[in-house]
């Protein structure tokens, strides 16, 4: 198994990673663990990676804005990212902060972007989490028919969000065979972005 021994090449592997998830529906880091501050506890949930953008140290992903994980970066922006390659034994740790976009140029680029049938759970008429009587997957009439098409999802603009989060902290660990290793790299506008340091697994 390779050895990383160069925060370098640790922190351009990281990010070099997630850039991929967001090209490549089949790479590793394609859908991570997205972690917000909810009133009672922290709510995780998987969400797929939609766009990485190393320069401006953003990730972002599409979500209902009815959804809880919405009112909760409403009410707190900061938010945490999880994931592990079982493949190449490495979890990733991000913390930043996040935005809603509902009606802006972020949402409209990244919906005419989207195949619709990555869309087909907007035009739900109920909210995600509202109770039902008996199981359900909710999903509105026009998306039952394939192909789906962008007239079927229309409907669900209304509801659609992007959430673009910006990276402020990143925590790699690697598990190996000869011993595991830990870097992080901390964001600090005042010295070269991103300034790393090796700590104890
Ligand atoms: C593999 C997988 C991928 C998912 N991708 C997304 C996603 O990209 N956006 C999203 O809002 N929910 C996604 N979900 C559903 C969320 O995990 C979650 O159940 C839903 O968004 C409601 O979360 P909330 O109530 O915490 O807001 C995904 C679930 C799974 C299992």
């Amino acid at each position: 198994m390779r050895r990383y021994t160069s925060l370098e090449t640790v922190h351009d592997r990281v990010w070099e990673r997630i850039e991929r998830a967001a090209d490549d529906s089949q790479a590793p880091f394609r859908i991570l663990t997205f972690g917000s501050v909810g009133e009672e506890h922290p709510h995780l949930r998987s969400v797929v990676v939609r766009s990485a953008d190393r320069d401006e140290r953003r990730l972002s992903f599409h979500s209902d804005r009815r959804s809880e994980k919405v009112a909760d970066i409403q009410a707190h922006d900061r938010i945490a990212w999880h994931g592990w390659d079982p493949e190449t034994s490495e979890q990733i740790r991000l913390h930043g902060t996040a935005t809603v976009h509902t009606d802006d140029a972020v949402a409209d680029e990244m919906w005419t972007r989207e195949d619709p049938s990555g869309l087909a759970l907007y035009p739900k008429s109920s909210a995600p989490g509202t109770p039902l009587e008996e199981p359900d997957d909710g999903l509105h009439p026009s998306v039952r028919e394939q192909p789906i098409t962008r007239e079927h999802v229309a409907a669900g603009r209304e509801h659609f969000a992007v959430i673009r989060t910006v990276i402020d902290t990143v925590d790699w660990l690697h598990l190996h065979a000869d011993g595991h290793y830990r870097a992080q790299f901390r964001f600090d506008a005042e010295r070269e972005p991103f300034e790393g340091r090796w700590v104890v697994p």
